[in-house]
């Protein structure tokens, strides 16, 4: 028999009540799971495990590696890369008894003071969709299963839990769905509904985009399961197609708090209800008695659950999982490559790479501690970390002197907001307390006295919280003013979870945007610093001063009387900027190598575009070949270029190759909602560059 022939016997020998242990989640006895289903020992079928998060495994109490935000993976535009990456973190989960990994998450990034941007991206849905396909395909190649999540336009953390997305079928198709398509084309095993609402339907409850579009029209045949404590009602998510409550138990009312019961705890803006839970246990079983939800419909959840256990080994087939691995040093390694390879190189007038005798100093007020990630449920805590000062006094031939220069600043995580929840990391544990306390003066001392002063500055991001502005945080940008003031060649390297306004761009000599460089956080700093590691990502979103994005109205963000409007439409990122024929200050796909690049001849072959690209430094280089899809005349109103492509390609000092992009149908037609996709007649132009605003090369394409 195979394996469906299996489950469907399986499900003919299950209880009512055996069944519906299989679709609501129970307390881990081990205490380690972020889910847990207890499985049913009568007939065989062994507890399954989920587990967060996209940057790497948080198993309560447990420590794994901690890879950078996913920002930093989307910036190397290499799918490969993030395939090992995938890879990486499921053998972890693997190893710490974890079946499935609440990853990837592919949110398009349309709001940049989101809270959560870091977990995401990118504002494309081509480079969120080819990442994220490439995390996905890592996970599940090892048979953990992947949960691609939150289903769908989860793009704030404001009000998350009861904002409605106010977004046409258009600009859902073409921008919001394309990352899950992705991720479903690629093989996911589930699908997490998001806690907010879509046109004012509770995306648990949403027929027509989990039941029809996800699983009907796109045929996802795995599992989707509800955030946690996110199923907004038992018949219509139930009737939807949701198929898995999580974490299907209510936060002890009486010991989840020391002020006593939950009851009367206020729920803070975008944290859910952990009381609200159990929906799909007895209330569900009462549906299914009186009829509002159909018998059949709680066996198809059962087989899809167990279907996704069977695909993780757990029902027999052993020779489907991959050998576990923790902490390896190619994880290690992994760790570092990805940030180094995630790294942007902003702006440099040559003082990069710094030489093994250059006299550094190295300022900042958490240059003694890792950015291992942001607030919330993707917290990682890893078994070792490097600061910038260690990273960088372990490189340096020539002297290195820290200087904190000014306070640190707070961090915010998703566990501050939620008193009676254990949970997070503490990336003080890193921390070199024996200091002097920060004195400006001594930084700027150090830096008079340095060939380069290198000032580390950050921002601090959570899941549950958005941004407040875009500036970073604290007294950072006068710290880079004095610095820079004090010497010229300074150069500085932020830290953040998503754009931030950089007004000393101009005074500085070099800006390198690190994301949250995760554990390898010194190591990368300094690999890319003294060029042992060329910076190879490029913006997956565009920088620019807060008021020029596209939603700048409290109607389109946060929202105003619970809906948030998507007024802007496809007009996101850059393709707003196109439109608005602004400058950014820093455009989508932008990013420096140490070596230097021409553009030679381009064709049109296959479907695809053909260029050959020339490094012509005497150093290697990372370079990101991208191909943007320019539509002819049109009916409709659309984005003057879209991403079509990018190839990732390595060079040599002196080598030219000839690099093939192959252009994704998404950024070839646009979506009619009497018609469906629609190509335009007319040849489309197809532009090649190093970035949305840096194109070398033009062909005609027309398919
Ligand atoms: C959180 C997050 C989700 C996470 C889950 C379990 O609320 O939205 O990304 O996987 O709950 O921690």
């Amino acid at each position: 028999m195979d394996a469906a022939d299996d489950i469907d016997t399986l499900v003919s020998e299950l209880t009512r009540k055996e069944k519906l242990a299989l679709v609501h989640g129970a307390v881990d006895p081990e205490g380690t799971a972020t889910g847990y289903l207890p499985g049913v020992d009568r007939l065989d079928v062994p507890p399954f495990r989920l587990v967060d998060g996209p940057l790497g495994v948080r198993a309560e109490g447990e420590r794994a590696t901690a890879f950078p935000a996913s920002l930093a993976t989307a910036a190397s535009f290499d799918p490969s890369l993030a395939r090992e990456q995938g890879r990486a973190m499921a053998r972890e989960a693997t190893a710490l008894d974890q079946d499935v990994l609440l990853a990837p998450g592919v949110n398009i990034v349309r709001i940049p003071h989101c809270g959560r941007n870091f977990e995401y991206l990118s504002e494309d849905p081509v480079l969120a969709g080819d990442v994220g396909a490439g995390l996905v395909s890592g996970i599940e190649s090892t048979g953990v299963l992947a949960t691609v999540k939150h289903f769908v336009a989860n793009n704030q953390e404001s009000a998350r839990t009861s904002v409605s997305a106010e977004v046409d079928e258009r600009t859902l198709r073409e921008l919001y769905l394309p990352p899950f398509r992705a991720a479903v084309e690629a093989g996911v095993g589930s699908v997490m509904t998001a806690y907010n609402r879509v046109n004012g339907t509770y995306m648990s409850d949403h027929a027509t985009l989990v039941g029809g579009v996800l699983k009907d029209e796109w045929g996802f045949d795995g599992y989707v399961v509800s955030d946690w404590y996110g199923l907004a009602t038992t018949v219509g998510a139930a009737t939807a197609g949701l198929d898995l409550e999580m974490p299907g138990v209510a936060l002890d009312t009486e010991t989840g708090n020391e002020e006593g019961s939950l009851d009367e705890f206020e729920w803070p803006d975008g944290i859910p209800d952990a009381t609200h839970a159990g929906l799909f246990a007895g209330p569900l079983g009462e549906a299914i008695d009186d009829g509002t939800v159909p018998a059949e419909r709680l066996d198809d959840m059962v087989r899809r659950v167990l279907g996704g256990m069977d695909r993780t080994g757990l029902l027999g087939r052993s020779d489907v999982r991959a050998d576990g691995a923790l902490d390896t040093p190619a994880h290690r390694a992994l760790a570092e490559r990805v940030a180094t390879r995630g790294t942007v190189l902003l702006d440099n007038d040559g003082v990069l790479p710094l030489t093994d005798e250059t006299a550094v100093a190295v300022i900042g007020p958490h240059v003694d501690e890792p950015k291992l990630g942001g607030g919330g449920s993707s917290e990682t805590t890893p078994f070792a970390a490097t600061t910038p000062a260690d990273g960088i006094e372990g490189r340096a031939e020539g002297t290195v002197t820290v200087a904190r220069g000014i306070p640190e600043i707070e961090s915010v995580s998703l566990f501050d907001l939620l008193p009676f929840v254990e949970g997070g990391h503490d990336e003080r544990e890193w921390t070199d307390d024996d200091r002097p306390d920060p004195s400006l003066d001594d930084a700027v001392e150090a830096a008079e006295t340095a060939d380069v002063a290198v000032v580390f500055v950050r921002d601090t991001t959570t899941e549950g919280q958005d941004r407040d502005s875009l500036a970073l945080p604290g007294r950072q940008d006068d710290l880079i003013e004095a610095v820079a003031a004090a010497n010229e060649r300074t150069v500085v390297v932020v830290r953040s979870g998503g754009p931030v306004e950089m007004p000393w761009r101009g005074d500085v000599a070099a800006v390198l945007e690190a994301w949250y460089p995760g554990q390898a956080d010194g190591d990368a700093a300094a690999a890319v610093l003294y060029g042992d590691a060329d910076p190879g990502g490029r913006l997956p979103v565009t920088f620019a001063p807060a008021e020029d994005y596209p939603a700048t109205e409290e109607r389109q963000f946060p929202g105003v009387d619970g809906k948030a409007h998507y007024d802007e439409g496809v007009f996101v990122g850059y393709r707003h900027f196109d439109r608005a024929d602004t400058d950014p200050t820093y455009p989508f796909g932008h990013g420096h190598s140490y070596a230097t690049f021409e553009y030679l001849d381009a064709t049109v072959r296959d479907g695809a575009v053909e260029v050959t690209v020339e490094n012509t430094a005497s150093r290697p280089g990372h370079e990101v070949v991208q191909a943007y899809v320019r539509p002819p005349e049109s009916p409709v109103e659309r984005p003057r270029q879209e991403l079509a492509g990018f190839e990732p390609v390595e060079l040599d000092a002196g080598e030219s190759r000839s690099v093939s992009v192959s252009l994704d149908e998404l950024a070839l037609s646009y979506f009619d909602p009497d018609d469906g996709w629609t190509d335009d007649d007319g040849p489309h132009t197809v532009e090649i560059g190093r970035s949305a605003r840096d194109l070398r090369l033009a062909v005609e394409y027309s398919g």
